[in-house]
């Protein structure tokens, strides 16, 4: 795992849409892993603006999201696939049929999981998933406890995130209680994972990432097992690393 520090939001979006101009650049048909939430919005500017200032295309670009609630349709201003084309896929040139989200209104949630597994298999599996953190330490839905062995599923929420979720809706009660995400041992097959972390709140998360152990109690752990990782992290969210840690994941 290495770490790259950041001075602030602005700064760990700008390091981390390098890397994924870079990647597509270097491979105009990567298959990009995305996902949502507060963390990734200055990090989707970012490429927007590339994208209108410097023309880098996304025409054979495929990607593939991390998670979907159930029950919200694509329409949905809450659901992820609304997320997306409203902050990225409706400002660049990707052809909104090799965008891919989990179809959280499916009849047969449980098949979905498993066409979604082999639909990032068919693309030839993933160059680079880009993940943030929660406050308790999952990536993509993947809540503390989850054995990290599991593919694509279907997660209870737990309240602790459906209550970090609730200030994108009108109110706690309309957050849904179950997604489809990714699995770990599914963002575990891609070539190459970057972790992004901005702010006081994710603080106590980073210092535990840093302890070192690999423990299912913090899911994002199991990226110290992963051989191509990149953490972006501000100072806010490295606030409690201790300096001899961050020395030794800086090199
Ligand atoms: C989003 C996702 C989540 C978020 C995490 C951090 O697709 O899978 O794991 O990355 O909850 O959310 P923010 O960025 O809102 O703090």
């Amino acid at each position: 795992m290495k770490l790259i520090e950041a001075a602030n939001y602005e700064e760990m979006s700008e390091k981390a849409a390098d890397i994924i101009i870079s990647q597509v650049k270097e491979k105009p048909n990567s298959v990009l892993g995305l996902a949502t939430g507060s963390t990734m919005l200055g990090v989707y500017k970012q490429l927007v603006e590339d994208h209108r200032q410097n023309g880098t295309s996304y025409r054979n670009v495929r990607t593939v999201n991390l998670d979907e609630y159930i029950g919200l349709s694509p329409d949905h201003p809450n659901s992820y696939r609304y997320y997306m084309n409203q902050h990225l896929f409706a400002h660049i040139d990707i052809p909104l049929s090799q965008t891919y989200i989990p179809n959280g209104t499916s009849d047969d949630v449980e098949a979905e999981c498993q066409r979604y597994e082999r639909l990032i298999e068919s693309l030839g599996g993933i160059d680079l998933q880009i993940l943030g953190i929660g406050r308790n330490g999952h990536i993509g839905f993947n809540e503390p406890g989850t054995p990290f062995s599991v593919p694509t599923h279907v997660v209870e929420l737990t309240p602790s995130t459906r209550q970090a979720n609730a200030r994108f809706f009108p109110s706690f009660e309309d957050v849904p209680h179950q997604a489809i995400t990714m699995g770990i041992a599914t963002i575990m097959k891609s070539r190459h994972i970057l972790l992004l972390a901005s702010g006081t709140e994710k603080a106590a998360t980073m210092a535990k990432l840093f302890e070192g152990t690999v423990t299912t109690d913090v899911p994002a752990s199991v990226l110290h097992t992963h051989p191509n990782v990149t953490v972006i992290a501000d100072q806010e969210a490295l606030s409690l690393v201790p300096d001899e840690k961050r020395k030794v994941y800086g090199k």
